[in-house]
């Protein structure tokens, strides 16, 4: 079986507490806390310093324009990109795993944001880890890209054409929101990160049992970016932001309920795939996208919340990365055990969701 042999993950060292995000908008870290259970949150150190100023500004919004046209001071380059997380996060897994880049066979990466347009994250990644010719392969898979990205590496290692594969989840989106009242929704609840995983073929009986992959692309503007798309030409104008369109849109409600149907679908999907029980499962690590919705799901299915490792108070909602940097913390605190039947669960834009079923 294809098991998961080393995790590594990597944060911005700038925190943002609700108290910040209290003085750029509308907003108080009651109704943060009780609407997604998120006290802190990792972003990038130029987001961190731009939400200073932002507290400060007399007209925010005059301010978040001028930051979107110009960039902070006329400085429109990152300081801190996607790839640099991804990079730690993966040396931190592959030291994990006792193994040099080199001896990867493939790399699997997920980010919702890349670096470039193009080439890909995953490539960009892999040219940092000093590889020249192993392959990388990049899904925009928004909050479910390492359930998706631990599916398709597990499935290539099944046909026999990798053994040892890299897969990560990394984002850096703190930089696409507008921190004033006008995105507060979104603005609260992401945050910057990522997480890495070194699965290995092994024998034996422990390792990913099964995945199970679901997608609903009618349901696109719940949840969307334009940002530089192809879908409007030139894919980047000032009349777009003036619009407001570059930046990203979210219906929370749509989401949200959809998120709790979703989830419950693919829980039951996953232990009934595999003939066991909910109650056979003895962690869930599963997005941590608003600890309400997690809440809601393990209502919905009778799973106590004891059973589901968070830490969305810490973190928010870093998409891609959020369930592997759970897992990680998961391990490392020890709620994970040799034997442990453990479910990764997740579900975001798309929309797309999914399970996977790993022996630990
Ligand atoms: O990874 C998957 C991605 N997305 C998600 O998981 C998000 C899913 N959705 C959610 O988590 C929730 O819908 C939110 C946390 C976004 C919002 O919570 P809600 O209980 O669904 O609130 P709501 O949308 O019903 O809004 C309630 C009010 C609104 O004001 P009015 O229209 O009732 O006057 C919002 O404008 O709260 C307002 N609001 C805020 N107030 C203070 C929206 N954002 C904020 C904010 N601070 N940050």
């Amino acid at each position: 079986m294809n098991r998961i042999v080393g995790t590594g993950i990597a944060v911005p060292p700038t925190v943002v507490d609700n108290g910040l995000l209290s003085r750029c908008m509308s907003t108080t870290d009651e109704w943060i806390v009780q609407r997604s259970g998120i006290r802190q949150r990792h972003v990038s150190p130029d987001t961190w310093r731009m939400l200073q100023r932002l507290a400060e500004a007399p007209d925010k919004p005059a301010f978040m324009d001028s930051v979107f046209a110009q960039g902070l001071d006329g400085c429109i380059d990152s300081s801190m990109t996607v790839t640099d997380l991804a990079l730690e996060a993966s040396a931190m897994a592959l030291k994990a795993a006792g193994i040099r880049a080199q001896e990867l066979d493939c790399i699997v990466e997920s980010s919702t944001l890349p670096d470039l347009a193009y080439p890909h994250t995953g490539c960009v990644l892999q040219g940092r880890l000093g590889l020249t010719s192993t392959p990388a392969i990049s899904l925009q898979q928004g909050c479910a890209g390492f359930v998706y990205g631990l599916a398709i590496a597990d499935q290539m290692m099944r046909g026999g054409m990798y053994r040892q594969v890299l897969v990560v989840g990394a984002e850096l989106l703190s930089s696409a929101f507008d921190y004033t009242d006008r995105g507060r929704d979104m603005a609260v609840l992401f945050a910057d990160g990522a997480g890495a995983a070194v699965v290995r073929a092994e024998t034996g009986n422990r390792g990913v049992i099964s995945s199970h992959l679901h997608s609903d692309g009618t349901m696109i503007d719940a949840l969307s970016g334009e940002l530089c798309g192809s879908s409007t030409f030139p894919p980047v104008s000032k009349k777009k932001i003036d619009d407001g369109r570059a930046r990203p849109r979210m219906n929370g409600r749509q989401v949200f309920v959809h998120a709790v149907r979703r989830f419950r679908e693919v829980i039951l999907e996953c232990v009934e795939a595999n003939g066991i029980t909910l109650g056979d499962v003895d962690r869930f690590v599963v997005h941590q996208a608003n600890l309400r919705i997690i809440e809601a799901v393990g209502d919905a299915l009778g799973i106590p919340p004891d059973r589901f490792f968070n830490n969305i108070e810490r973190f928010g909602n870093t998409a891609a990365a959020s369930v592997p940097i759970a897992l990680h913390e998961a391990l490392a605190a020890g709620a994970i055990r040799d034997g442990d039947l453990v479910m990764l669960a997740s579900f975001g834009t798309g929309l797309s969701w999914g399970a996977n079923m790993i022996r630990w």
